[in-house]
């Protein structure tokens, strides 16, 4: 093999007259008559290599051969691209390499799939063949773009005096809210590690031992149902900080998002992030992570509809709107049942509407609104004719559920959503616990390490749903980034909260005795955040599948298609771990 004296994507016409030596894929193969062309690719870029049958005959009948992703070393002289065929959309377009020795280094079977097009298999069939796919330009650049930002934050914590730890990944469970994957011990039968769900433990007692300032670039792990923004396994920036409040942490994680996208994508960030409430997010958008790319708010309805005929909404909760402008004439019948199933599907019982045709309203529920009222609401909802409101009366939570997943899909239809913007906020005074109907008991919002806001511990006791907390998320474009909170680090407080979490004193001391203990020896005021890495990737790479920015992601089913795991075990693995399986 003659080694390669550059890469594929480095010759330009300073290199004309000199020769080179290039390894890499067959990308494409053009034959015209006695001249074939080739695309030779490595992950730097394309050359193009020309074999003569005059120039070099030997050469020439072994390009004859070739096949697309063979790995072939081709030796030749750079000359200047015919008049015509010079290509300015890339590097190497004004050269090519007239080819005098090629061998084949690896030839391929035919391939499963077309490698230049990820359209042309379905997605488990590229997952199976993953190490194929991640040779598509997308999938390159999407890892390129992966790389780049661990580099960004590594530097920017650590030119902030941050340190990089790293904590166990056997360790025992911590409650982020998701199941724990459990390893078995084998020097230990009936006993087991978890893998973390997060190093949320270690990081607070890293602090107790004086680190300050700590991060991880790291793994967590989370059993739990999985989405488009979801995978078992993902990568957290960790971040831990001791001697701040909200501010400080919030204030650090700007910067590092800011230098994130400017370095990564030269996308420049405001100098300071908007920061919503998490009761103002809910009401306006729906959810508690908006999407500020677009318009289109929730608006109150209930008194309209009170003082209108229409009877259903009376006794719901919440009645919202959205106005969606300048569609009325398009949406048919058929586009209103479409949305009507979506919302349904969201959890809403139905969905009322009424079109803005001419100055009045009309259509859906209109009927039921005297004319003073239907212009009362087309003055106070600033409608204009063509408009259409959509309407959903329920629980709180449902209206905020459907009418904010409503929001969206109305946006990607129409459009709406400017793909060059990136809109970051942070989410404050998120409340610290919400009811569990299953369980009859409090869940924590965030986790059970989160510190009450101090002007709410007295109603820990009596009044613990409307306690708020001292925690954050930092949200952009409609993925939650990240979050963190201030922590509790007094044991008393710790304590309270476990018990209104319905750990009982004793599981307290089981699973978190240490931190318990630790919290006794010196535990300066502490907070953090983590980032969400893959999803910060997506969105500097475009994406809206996780999938998209991870080497080896598993399925939506948390499988992985390629190795085929997870798998059966040994009965001896099994006898080795004291485990028998149940039949
Ligand atoms: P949290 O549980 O909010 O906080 O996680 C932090 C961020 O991690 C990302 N994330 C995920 N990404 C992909 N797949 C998943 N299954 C997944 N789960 C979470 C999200 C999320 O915002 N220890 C706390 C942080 C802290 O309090 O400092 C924690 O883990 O982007």
């Amino acid at each position: 093999m003659n080694k390669r004296t550059h890469t594929c994507g480095e010759l330009n016409s300073k290199n004309i007259g000199s020769s080179a030596s290039l390894n890499g894929w067959v990308n494409t193969i053009r034959e015209h008559g006695q001249v074939i062309f080739v695309d030779i690719r490595d992950r730097y870029g394309k050359t193009q290599l020309v074999f003569n049958s005059d120039v070099n005959e030997a050469a020439f009948d072994t390009a004859k051969k070739l096949s697309i992703e063979d790995v072939i070393s081709a030796s030749g002289d750079v000359q200047a691209r015919g008049e015509g065929a010079v290509n300015p959309n890339v590097a190497t377009g004004e050269i090519e390499v007239m080819v005098n020795s090629v061998e084949i280094l690896n030839e391929t079977e035919a391939l499963p799939f077309v490698i230049t097009d990820r359209d042309s298999a379905l997605e488990d069939f590229r997952l199976k063949y993953r190490y194929l796919e991640l040779r598509t330009e997308e999938l390159q650049r999407n890892l390129k773009i992966r790389h780049q930002a661990y580099q960004v934050a590594r530097k920017y914590l650590s030119d902030n005096k941050f340190m990089e730890i790293e904590t166990p990944v056997l360790m025992k469970s911590t409650p982020e809210g998701a199941r724990d994957y459990l390893v078995p011990s084998r020097l230990h039968h009936g006993k087991f590690y978890a893998l973390p769900q997060s190093p949320q433990t270690y990081k607070q007692l890293l602090m107790i031992s004086g680190f300050d300032r700590y991060f991880q670039i790291v793994k967590c792990f989370r059993d739990e149902d999985l989405r488009a923004d979801r995978q078992p396994e993902f990568t957290q920036i960790d971040i831990e900080m001791s001697f701040v409040d909200e501010n400080d942490v919030m204030s650090l994680a700007t910067g590092l998002t800011k230098a994130l996208f400017k370095e990564v994508i030269d996308v420049d960030l405001p100098d300071t992030f908007p920061i919503m409430k998490y009761f103002e997010a809910m009401e306006t958008y729906g959810t508690d992570k908006p999407d500020l790319r677009f318009e289109i708010p929730l608006q109150n309805f209930k008194d309209y509809s009170d003082a209108s005929d229409f009877n259903a909404f009376k006794s719901s909760e919440s009645v919202k709107c959205l106005v969606v402008e300048n569609v009325a004439d398009k949406y048919s019948r058929k586009v209103i049942d479409q949305l009507t199933d979506f919302a349904k599907h969201h959890g809403a019982k139905g969905l009322a509407w009424m079109k803005a045709e001419t100055g009045a309203l009309n259509g859906g529920i209109s009927k039921f609104f005297a004319d003073d009222l239907q212009k009362k609401i087309v003055s106070e909802l600033s409608i204009n004719i063509n408009d259409i409101i959509f309407i959903i009366g329920d629980a709180k939570e449902v209206v905020w559920q459907a009418l904010g997943a409503l929001r969206i899909e109305i946006a990607k239809r129409e459009e709406l959503i400017d793909q060059t913007l990136y809109k970051p906020l942070f989410i404050v005074d998120v409340p610290m616990f919400e009811w569990d109907e299953d369980e009859q008991r409090f869940s924590a919002m965030h986790h059970p390490f989160t510190s009450p806001k101090i002007e709410d511990l007295p109603k820990l006791k009596d009044n613990p749903s409307e306690v708020l907390s001292r925690g954050y998320d930092i949200v952009m474009n409609g993925y939650e980034l990240g979050g963190g909170s201030i922590r509790i680090h007094q044991c008393d407080v710790q304590r309270q909260v476990f018990e209104l979490l319905g750990i009982s004193k004793e599981e307290a001391q089981q699973k978190f005795g240490f931190l318990l203990e630790a919290f006794k020896y010196g535990a300066p005021p502490h907070g953090g955040i983590a980032f969400g890495l893959d999803r910060l990737v997506m969105i500097l790479a475009g994406t809206d599948n996780i999938r998209d920015v991870i080497a080896f992601p598993k399925t939506t089913s948390a499988t992985s298609l390629m190795d085929d795991s997870p798998s059966e075990v040994s009965e001896r693995q099994l006898d080795e771990l004291g485990i028998q399986l149940k039949k």
